[in-house]
């Protein structure tokens, strides 16, 4: 198997499931040191574990990101401290996800921890462990966006704001970064089969009927996309937000 990130070490914030998880896999598949992240640590161990049997390398960090700043910062060094000092690849992957619904009926308990989970603390996350990539000249960030992020869509008003917050920040490290080594970028994904989305069969038929490819995504289909992002085939690649959607925001 091709190992593309043999001797490189990796963070994935909300890799207990779904999305971080498969990405925390796809890293360790090709040879990365993945820290494992999330507030449940008995999934965590079992995403460690399944990486192990498979012949990678993990370890599982907790961290609960709408705990604020020092809880970021606990994390940023608990994961230097268990990669031996170097972290080359930040996948900020951590949100709230919501269900939808009307503006007015958002309380705002829930808009201060949706700021604080999927953007607050990927903002202090990058900012506590991207100058040292900067400093040495070298290193990667792959942001979780969302086509959310880019089209309006009734009752995700909230959760798009995050997702469009995610963009924006991915553009505006791409240019604090970029000149320095640091290559920052985002995957987009549609609607992609996790647990969480089970359940929202009904919301999610409409917009598959206008995409291309009339499917949800897979969770490796947007892994080999974040993988992709991370590698040396992407060494000219800034700023980009890269769909992986069957071409629904295309369309
Ligand atoms: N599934 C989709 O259709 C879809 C589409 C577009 C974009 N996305 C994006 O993909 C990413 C992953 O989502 P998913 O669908 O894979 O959902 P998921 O399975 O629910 O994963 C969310 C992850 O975030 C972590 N998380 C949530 N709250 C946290 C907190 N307070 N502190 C630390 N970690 C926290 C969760 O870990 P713990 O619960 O263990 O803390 C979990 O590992 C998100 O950025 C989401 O916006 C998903």
């Amino acid at each position: 198997m091709e190992q593309r990130f043999e001797g490189r070490t990796a963070l994935v914030t909300g890799s207990t499931s779904g999305i971080g998880a498969e990405v925390a896999r796809a890293l360790a598949a090709e040879g990365a040191l993945v820290v494992v992240s999330g507030r449940r640590a008995e999934l965590g161990a079992a995403v460690v574990a399944k990486i192990e049997a498979e012949g990678g390398r993990a370890v599982f960090v907790p961290a609960d990101l709408s705990a604020g700043g020092a809880a970021v910062r606990e994390l940023a060094d608990a994961t230097l401290a268990a990669v031996g000092g170097r972290l080359d690849i930040l996948v900020n992957n951590a949100a709230l996800l919501l269900q939808p619904r009307p503006t007015g009926e958002v309380d705002e308990e829930t808009l201060d921890a949706a700021y604080a989970i999927s953007v607050k603390s990927a903002f202090q996350l990058t900012g506590a462990l991207v100058p040292a990539m900067a400093e040495r000249g070298d290193g990667v960030v792959v942001n979780m966006g969302s086509i959310s992020g880019s089209i309006g869509m009734g009752g995700s008003a909230l959760y798009s704001m995050t997702k469009a917050a995610v963009h924006s920040l991915t553009k505006s490290w791409a240019a604090e970064y970029g000149p320095r080594g640091v290559r920052v970028n985002a995957v987009a994904p549609g609607p992609t089969a996790t647990e969480g989305q089970a359940d929202n069969a009904h919301l999610i038929a409409p917009l598959l009927a206008t995409a291309p490819d009339r499917r949800m995504g897979r969770l490796e289909e947007v892994a080999a996309a974040v993988v992709f992002l991370a590698g040396d085939g992407a060494t000219h690649i800034h700023g980009a937000i890269l769909p992986v959607d069957g071409g629904l925001a295309a369309v």
